[in-house]
């Protein structure tokens, strides 16, 4: 039985990382076991201009614990307002690596994003032309579709004819959740990729509704049955270079989550790669590990892989992760997968 593997250092391809306290006590989390993180822009109010993508850059650099190597790689948060020489600016300056599309109104702090895609054509054919990704937020916002739809309707109705009108531009889909994401992104031959988060790999629909809600499941895109967590597994542990590690790791409050109308988001930084981990050997690929958490992020962002390595290791009992990390806000509770992990990184 493998007791311990030693893979190039991973990255997280979505993470949220806040502001202020919340960044001072989330950051060790990440930067502890990982090389890089693009950093999602929905802060309040976003980080929107190159202006504020520098500053909040600063800020993340400053509340970094002082032994690290880690590097936060930065987006813009895309608006109807956005001007394209400023992203071009940024990204030819090395500050930005993506620019990411919220839907406005799809999820957390997404009210500045985009209402109609035609508004923002003229910076997504400049990102075309120099080669900028853009994150996508997949979900349609229509009140009308059902909420476990979502993502399947975005596909067909903006991401497929954005492909189509825009065939060089490099797009990462989000943190998906469903087959038909899974099976869009293979059928792609060239320039696009998808995230998958840890816990999209973990549960589905029923362990967020059945037997008392569960607010610390809920997140956005929400889990969908299991026969989409299965397609996301199939993906994630296949080796495929176009699906790679977004943790989406979303801390909020405990207070803030725990409401009649409780913010959406896992906060999984913590134990990530022991779930993964964990993950990967129950469906006989640890093999492939590596490939999802720090090779076919870089290849799709044209980067190279971290230089280092990390090695996971097998204990004979259960690592004890803390239930909860404390921030000057409150607490925010760590994911739990519902089975004890075993692995930890030495
Ligand atoms: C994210 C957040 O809290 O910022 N929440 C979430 O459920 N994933 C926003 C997002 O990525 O959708
Ligand atoms: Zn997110």
């Amino acid at each position: 039985m493998t007791k311990s593997i030693t893979i190039t250092r991973p990255d997280d391809w979505h993470l949220h990382l806040r502001d202020g306290d919340m960044l001072r006590a989330v950051l060790p989390e990440t930067a502890r076991d990982f090389g890089r993180a693009i950093i999602m822009p929905n802060l309040v109010p976003p980080v929107v201009t190159s202006k504020d993508a520098a500053a909040y850059r600063d800020r993340i650099m400053a509340a970094l614990p002082t032994v690290t190597s880690f590097k936060p790689l930065m987006t813009l948060y895309l608006t109807e307002r956005t001007d394209p020489a400023d992203v071009a600016a940024a990204f030819e300056d090395g500050l930005i690596h993506a620019v990411k599309y919220y839907p406005a109104g799809a999820t957390t702090n997404s009210d500045s994003g985009v209402s109609n895609i035609k508004n923002v054509m003229q910076v997504l054919e400049k990102m075309s032309e120099i080669g900028l990704n853009l994150c996508i937020h997949g979900e349609v916002t229509n009140p009308e579709i059902d909420i476990f739809d979502r993502e399947a309707v975005f596909i067909d109705t903006i991401l497929d004819p954005l492909r189509s009108e825009l065939p060089d531009l490099r797009i990462t889909s989000e943190h998906i959740t469903t087959k038909q994401g899974v099976d869009y992104v293979k059928s792609a031959d060239q320039n696009l990729g998808a995230s998958i988060t840890t816990h999209h790999l973990i549960i589905n629909r029923n362990h967020i509704l059945a037997g008392g809600i569960k607010p610390h499941y809920y997140c956005l895109p929400v889990a969908k049955r299991e026969e989409h967590r299965l397609a996301l597994r199939a993906a994630a542990t296949s080796g495929d270079a176009r699906f790679f590690l977004g943790t989406d790791s979303a801390p909020h409050t405990d207070a803030n989550k725990l409401l009649p109308c409780g913010c959406a988001g896992c906060f999984t930084a913590t134990n990530t790669l022991s779930c993964l981990a964990h993950v990967f050997e129950e469906d006989g690929a640890l093999d492939q590990l590596e490939k999802f958490a720090s090779l076919n992020g870089p290849a799709h962002y044209r980067l190279a892989p971290n230089a280092d390595t990390i090695t996971l290791q097998k204990e004979n009992s259960a690592v004890i992760y803390p239930k909860s990390i404390a921030t000057a806000d409150g607490d925010v509770t760590v994911f739990d997968p519902g089975f004890d992990l075993r692995w930890r990184v030495a």
